[in-house]
């Protein structure tokens, strides 16, 4: 993806919340379980957890589905596919949209 497609996805997701507040835009419900180790904005305090903030959008999105299918596997891996297997193609998108804009 292109650095201007990048900065569009950032602006359409800001740009509604700045309407309606001033401080940091709101968390979307589909984040809202990978909070406790990956952060809001995917900067983790937790050791060993992955620096999701800034991560390119299409790998997040593979990185989601080789958990969610079972395919990516060793390290954690066991820990995320729980995770993952909840998640909608839908929530997928609007997950690697919030971090990768981070
Ligand atoms: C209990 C802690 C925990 C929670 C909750 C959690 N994760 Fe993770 N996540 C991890 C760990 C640990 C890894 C490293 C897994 C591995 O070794 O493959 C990881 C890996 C990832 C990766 C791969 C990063 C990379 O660089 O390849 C992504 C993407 C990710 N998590 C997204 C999420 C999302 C989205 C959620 C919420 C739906 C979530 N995680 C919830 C702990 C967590």
């Amino acid at each position: 993806m292109s650095p201007f497609r990048l900065d569009l996805a950032a602006l359409a997701l800001l740009a509604p919340c700045a309407a309606l507040a001033e401080d940091a835009p709101a968390v979307p419900a589909s984040v809202s379980t990978c909070v406790s180790c990956h952060a809001a904005d995917g900067n983790p305090l937790v050791a060993g957890v992955p620096i999701l903030a800034g991560q390119r959008e299409d790998y997040l999105q593979s990185a989601l589905k080789s958990y969610r299918s079972g395919y990516r596997k060793g390290g954690m891996a066991d820990v995320m596919e729980i995770y993952a297997k909840e998640l909608s193609d839908s929530d997928i998108e609007e997950i690697a949209k919030w971090f990768s804009a981070n």
